[in-house]
C-alpha cells in the first residue's frame, strides 16, 4: 500500500496550486478541523472564512463550545445558514464533553456517533486533524473520480457510490494525508470542475480516462430524471 499516480500527481499539484492559507489549517487542531468540515458541509470556503474566525475568536476550544448556550452558537452560525449544522455542533461538542473527556474521539466510529458526521467527515477529521489514512468523498471528488476511472452512472447510487468508496481508499497515499484531502477539495473546486474543467493543465491528465474517451463533459453521469 502507498502512494499511486492519482495521489503523487494530486500532491504536487497542491503544492504549486492549492490553498495553504486557510485559517483552520494555522494552527491545525482537531476542533478546528470538525468546525471547519461542519461549515463547509454546505457552504464554500470564501464564505466559511470570516465565519469560521468569529467562531474561533468566541469560542477557541471544544469545551468553550460545550460551555456556550445554544443561542450564542446559533448568533455565531447566523447567515451561514442550515442550521441544524449548529444545533449538531453544540450536541456533539456536549456530547465529546461526557463521553470523551472533552476532546474530539480520534476513533472513526466515535466520530460518526456525533450528531452531524457522516462517512467523509469523519475521514476528512481524522485525516487532516491526525494524519490517518482515511478517504473522504464528497461532491467534488466524486466527479473527479467519476471521471479519472471513466466511471459510468450516477455517483449517488449506491452501486456507485461503493464503487467510488473502494476507489478513494485504494489511492490513499502512504503520508501527507492532511494535504491529500485538501488537495482533492481543492482540485475538485478549482481545476476538475463541474463545467470546463482544465484539462490541459491538469496533473492527472495522463492516466484520466474521461479526456482520453472524450467524456470529460459527458462525466459525471447526471442524476437520472
Ligand atoms: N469542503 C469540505 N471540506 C473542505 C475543505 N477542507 N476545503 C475546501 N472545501 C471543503
Ligand atoms: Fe479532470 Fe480533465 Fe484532469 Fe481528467 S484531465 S482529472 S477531467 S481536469
Amino acid at each position: 500500500v502507498g502512494s499511486d499516480d492519482f495521489a503523487a500527481g494530486l500532491l504536487a499539484w497542491f503544492d504549486g496550486a492549492g490553498r495553504h492559507d486557510l485559517p483552520w489549517q494555522h494552527p491545525r487542531s482537531p476542533y478546528r478541523v470538525w468546525l471547519s468540515e461542519i461549515m463547509l458541509q454546505q457552504t464554500q470556503v470564501q464564505v466559511v472564512v470570516p465565519y469560521f474566525e468569529r467562531f474561533v475568536a468566541a469560542l477557541p476550544d471544544l469545551p468553550a463550545l460545550a460551555a456556550a448556550s445554544l443561542d450564542e452558537v446559533l448568533a455565531l452560525w447566523s447567515g451561514l445558514g442550515y442550521y441544524a449544522r449548529a444545533r449538531n455542533l453544540h450536541a456533539a461538542a456536549r456530547a465529546c464533553v461526557e463521553r470523551h473527556g472533552g476532546g474530539l474521539p480520534r476513533d472513526f466510529d466515535a466520530l460518526l456517533a456525533l450528531p452531524g458526521i457522516g462517512r467523509s467527515t469523519a475521514g476528512a477529521i481524522l485525516a487532516q486533524a491526525w494524519g490517518e489514512r482515511f478517504p473522504i468523498l464528497d461532491g467534488n471528488v466524486k466527479r473527479v473520480l467519476c471521471r479519472y476511472h471513466g466511471i459510468e452512472g450516477w455517483p449517488s447510487t449506491p452501486k456507485v457510490e461503493r464503487q467510488l468508496w473502494q476507489l478513494a481508499e485504494t489511492h490513499l497515499p502512504a503520508t501527507r494525508l492532511a494535504d491529500y484531502t485538501q488537495a482533492q477539495m481543492d482540485f475538485g473546486a478549482t481545476l476538475c470542475t463541474r463545467h470546463a474543467p482544465s484539462c490541459v493543465l491538469c496533473p492527472l491528465q495522463h492516466d484520466c480516462v474521461a479526456l482520453r474517451t472524450g467524456r470529460v463533459d459527458a462525466l459525471p453521469t447526471p442524476k437520472p430524471a
